[in-house]
């Protein structure tokens, strides 16, 4: 049986892999390369594929711009099936973006360090892998200084995004608030998403007007960072996205030691891991709610919300045990009645939180393989083997679809996952949650 499920998974991330050595998340609905896709595909592929996995990070790679930054979609082709494209997005207006490549001019959680440890813990042939990482490792630090530098305006230590989608979890009930002090132009645009997907599963045409003002606002200004945070309307200090920068951090520096030398490098590592981890616990930790939250950053003010996003400090070490058991009861508590399954993607205690939306309730593999290891590390056994079990038993009945009901009755009498199926992170981490 679980062989069976490997060898699907194998046969979905075949499929999806391109010629050009990257992977699609999904045929159709997401034709090219996704920042933090690729990064949790390649953990997949190293399974079974080194040289594809090495292929896919490399492929991200070549696509950065000069100043560090990496897009969150590297537009590897035309495809006129997806929106907006690379015509809408104009990454070419950056003084600084890839002559080589078209992209969007946002980023995505920074998830690339850590992968790259992944990569090396996965490999068999270490001293190949450790090579690979030698070649490629300072344009991930790299991509770390671009934040720090960028990102930060108070010098905090925590990033901002200036746009939903640099999130990650897209349509969030988070970022609610936020857009009811935004009243954008109704834009007139063609909808690509839902010819593919159930609108029901998508975020709504006027969550769409909102996505693409904040894009305007940036391009009216050549994507230039200072710009964009003295007026993006969106400004957020993410807790899943600073999560996956500590972590990363972490990794590079692990790995910078493992290879050797680069003092300068393993010293400001060490420097903004402090600085970002003690400012993180103070700023984005809500004792109430018991649980992280996003920081609206733009208006000052804590969005007192809970998702899975709130529980992802545990995959970074960032809680002391004492908070990381708080982190865990709340869990448990608002996400893990014996009527469901681990994790949804937003508290479904809350009334804005939906089965079926997209990132406002669904349960998402990547955030569950991400919770898996961070309860795991702190001694959840318990809950670590609950999430992980429930992630196998949604694939194996469903298939591996995009997102899934959290629900375990949800009404219907035939059960499917929703969004894009044959979805390659689904399938990529999978196959690492059941090699582990
Ligand atoms: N996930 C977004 C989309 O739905 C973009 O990153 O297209």
């Amino acid at each position: 049986m679980k062989e069976n499920l490997i060898n699907s998974a194998i046969d979905v991330l075949d499929a999806n892999f391109q010629k050009g050595g990257f992977t699609i998340p999904s045929e159709g609905l997401y034709p090219f390369q996704w920042k933090w896709d690729s990064g949790f595909i390649a953990i997949g592929l190293s399974h079974y594929n080194i040289e594809k996995a090495k292929a896919e990070i490399k492929t991200l790679l070549d696509a950065q711009w000069e100043n560090g930054f990496i897009p969150h979609i590297v537009f590897h082709n035309e495809n006129k099936s997806y929106f907006p494209g690379a015509d809408f997005h104009r990454s070419e207006l950056h003084p600084l973006s890839s002559k080589k490549f078209k992209s969007t001019g946002m980023t995505q959680p920074p998830v690339t360090g850590f992968v790259l440890q992944e990569m090396y813990r996965i490999a068999e042939d270490k001293e190949d892998m450790l090579n690979f990482i030698k070649d490629n490792i300072d344009k991930v630090y790299q991509n770390h200084g671009y934040f720090y530098k960028h990102r930060d305006p108070q010098d905090e230590g925590l990033m901002y995004i200036y746009h939903n989608w640099e999130s990650g979890t897209d349509n969030s009930p988070v970022w609610d608030d936020i857009w009811d002090t935004m009243n954008p132009p109704e834009y007139n645009f063609e909808r690509k998403d839902t010819t593919h997907v159930d609108a029901s599963q998508r975020p709504s045409n006027r969550e769409y007007d909102h996505y693409l003002h904040i894009i305007e606002i940036a391009k009216e200004h050549n994507y230039d960072d200072a710009k964009i945070a003295e007026l993006s309307p969106f400004l957020v200090q993410d807790p899943l996205f600073n999560a996956m920068l500590i972590k990363s951090n972490q990794a590079l520096l692990e790995l910078y030691e493992l290879i050797g030398g680069k003092e300068a490098e393993k010293l400001n590592l060490r420097q903004w891991q402090k600085k970002s981890i003690s400012r993180f616990n103070q700023k984005l930790f809500n004792k109430e709610l018991g649980a992280y939250v996003h920081y609206d950053l733009r208006n000052e003010k804590a969005i007192p919300l809970v998702s899975s996003s709130s529980f992802s400090p545990l995959f970074a070490g960032i809680p002391d045990q004492e908070r990381a058991e708080i982190l865990l009861k709340t869990m448990l508590d608002k996400f893990g009645g014996d009527d469901k399954y681990l994790c949804a993607s937003f508290d479904p205690t809350d009334e804005r939180f939906d089965p079926k939306k997209y990132w406002r309730g669904p349960v998402w593999i990547n955030m569950n393989w991400l919770l898996y290891y961070g309860l795991k590390n702190y001694g959840f056994a318990k809950a670590a083997e609950r999430i992980k079990a429930d992630s196998v038993e949604l694939i194996e009945r469903d298939g591996f679809f995009e997102y899934f009901d959290c629900r375990k009755e949800t009404g219907e009498s035939k059960r499917t996952g929703y969004g894009g199926n044959n979805f390659s992170w689904s399938a990529a981490l999978l196959i690492d949650l059941l090699k582990n």
